[in-house]
């Protein structure tokens, strides 16, 4: 039997997904591991937590599909984009990851500005302004804080492109991640000369790149050991979470698009050609179709802010729902979808982590407004959905501003398999909304099926696709609670600016 293994290095978790050449899945799992946090605004990982995670994964996978190494004809890497991965010259992580919601570089990225001779150079350089949540930022902190590790540093990749080096020896990337690091021309599709030279950083430290479906290394001989797979097994490059989702639910065609409600929350639109926001509020990077593109917005804080919440406000919610061998979300859900539009008056801001899309500011933080002692868990639960709801409706009307109009869009992540928060974004955001049977495993299908066309069970990206992936309508907007919700977006919309100067004074102290 042949089936491709898909692996998606998440924030929360790393998910192996093993599927036949029908797309069927045989077995999928996800092992967890910690996100450190060690100052506000900051976000770290142990790139050893991701090689322990993908160990026991695969492991789970292939004993539950009751399969051994060899039926494995091809893997497909995926995983959060942009984190830095500094290593010495012996291949060993020279300090934790840091993290694409991470913003401690909001002053190197005025240093990117200028180094690379204004904002509208970088954009023509890499078709983006430089934001902290972007690698290139983060190199230049290291540099700029840490001079020893940065002078120790040989090597700098994304995460899933550690792990590639760990399973194949190669340092090798694919163009919608590098896409991210803001050091690659993503219209011209190679490593941008001009701004390593103005950032000085030596191509020799960055991966070579290659389209998504390439094949780009084999499985080592001591990886196969370490890993449980077979010496020799081919990897595909591989995309971004974002461009994997895209192929794992079929969107990979101009204007067919996707809504995301993962630890980040996402806006993604396919196209043909490199559609730019002149405001650079939403990123135009490669997608994992070879030779085409996409333009995202992102919110840093979606699946982040409920969990948040969860966490740190609904102790007594999470006793009783383990007590009730019931999923603590399933019980949020019942809470939220109690309390009205509007959740009685209180709004949410979701920028526990700093916002991208529309605000590019690392210091903007979030808050509940309007809150009054008659509000429930229940109301600031729904505040939390609908606070994020209205931030990917930013998202949604930044990609309109640039000609990019999805007629309807795709839910996937966790949060999309809510059927509340489903129905709040559609009609905050007065859009169609489709459900995908293949959304469910999310990146890690895509990275699969990239596996697939690399391994040779489909010609193409797109053959894979019209094959194996269907959406069915979800959502439509109801006229009357669109308008309710417009109502409140109105005011959501006006809090951010007369509250960025306060975000930026407790910023300083
Ligand atoms: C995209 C982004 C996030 C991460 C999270 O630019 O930063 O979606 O990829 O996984």
């Amino acid at each position: 039997m042949s089936c491709f293994l898909g692996i998606d290095l998440g924030t929360s978790g790393l998910k192996s997904v093993l599927i036949d050449e029908k797309g069927k899945v045989l077995a999928s799992a996800t092992v967890e591991y910690p996100l450190y946090q060690p100052q506000n605004g900051w976000a770290e990982q142990d790139a050893d937590d991701w090689i322990e995670a993908a160990k026991t994964s695969i492991h789970t996978v292939l004993s539950d599909a009751g399969l051994s190494a060899d039926a494995v004809t091809c893997v497909g890497l995926t995983g959060q984009m942009h984190g830095l991965v500094l290593l010495d010259d012996r291949d060993r992580p020279i300090r934790r990851a840091i993290l694409w919601c991470d913003g401690r570089s909001s002053a190197e990225c005025d240093e990117m500005t200028v180094r690379a001779g204004g904002r509208d150079k970088l954009i023509e350089y890499c078709a983006n302004p430089a934001i902290a949540g972007f690698t290139a930022s983060k190199a230049l902190w290291v540099r700029n804080n840490e001079l020893e590790n940065w002078q120790k540093a040989k090597k700098m990749l994304l995460p899933k492109d550690y792990l590639r080096l760990r399973m194949t020896g190669e340092y090798a990337s694919d163009a919608s991640d590098a896409s991210g690091m803001q050091l690659y021309d993503v219209t011209h599709r190679r490593w941008s000369d001009e701004l390593l030279k103005a950032f000085e950083i030596d191509r020799g430290m960055l991966p070579d790149v290659y389209e998504s479906p390439e094949v780009c290394g084999r499985v080592t001989a001591s990886a196969a050991d370490e890993f449980g797979l077979q010496a020799g097994t081919p990897v595909v490059a591989g995309a971004g979470d974002n461009a994997a989702s895209a192929v794992g639910m079929g969107a990979v065609r101009e204007g067919e698009a996707f809504v995301s409600i993962g630890s980040s929350g996402v806006v993604y639109a396919h196209s043909s050609l490199p559609a730019l926001d002149p405001l650079g509020r939403a990123h135009t990077f490669c997608s994992a179709v070879p030779g085409e593109w996409h333009m995202m917005g992102v919110t840093q804080g979606a699946g982040l802010s409920l969990k948040w919440f969860k966490d740190t406000l609904c102790g007594g919610l999470v006793e009783k729902a383990k007590a009730a061998g019931k999923s603590v979300y399933a019980m949020l859900d019942e809470l939220a979808a109690a309390s009205p539009i509007g959740s009685n008056r209180l709004i949410f801001l979701p920028y526990l982590m700093g916002e991208r899309t529309p605000h590019l500011d690392p210091l903007a933080r979030g808050a509940f407004v309007g809150l009054s002692a008659s509000h429930t868990l229940g109301d600031m639960a729904r505040a939390v959905m609908e606070g994020v709801a209205f931030s990917l409706a930013d998202c949604l009307g930044v990609l309109g501003e640039a000609g990019v109009k999805p007629k309807s869009l795709v839910a996937v992540g966790g949060g999309g398999t809510s059927a509340l928060w489903r129905e709040i974004v559609c009609n905050a955001m007065n859009t169609e909304v489709e459900l995908s049977p293949t959304a469910a495993e999310g990146a890690a299908y895509g990275a699969a099926l990239l596996a697939a066309v690399g391994g040779g069970a489909f010609s193409s990206v797109n053959d894979a696709c019209s094959a194996l992936t269907v959406r069915t309508p979800a959502c439509s907007p109801n006229g009357e609670r669109a308008a309710r919700y417009s109502e409140v977006y109105g005011i959501y919309r006006a809090l951010y600016p007369t509250m960025q100067k306060s975000m930026h004074s407790l910023a300083k102290i």
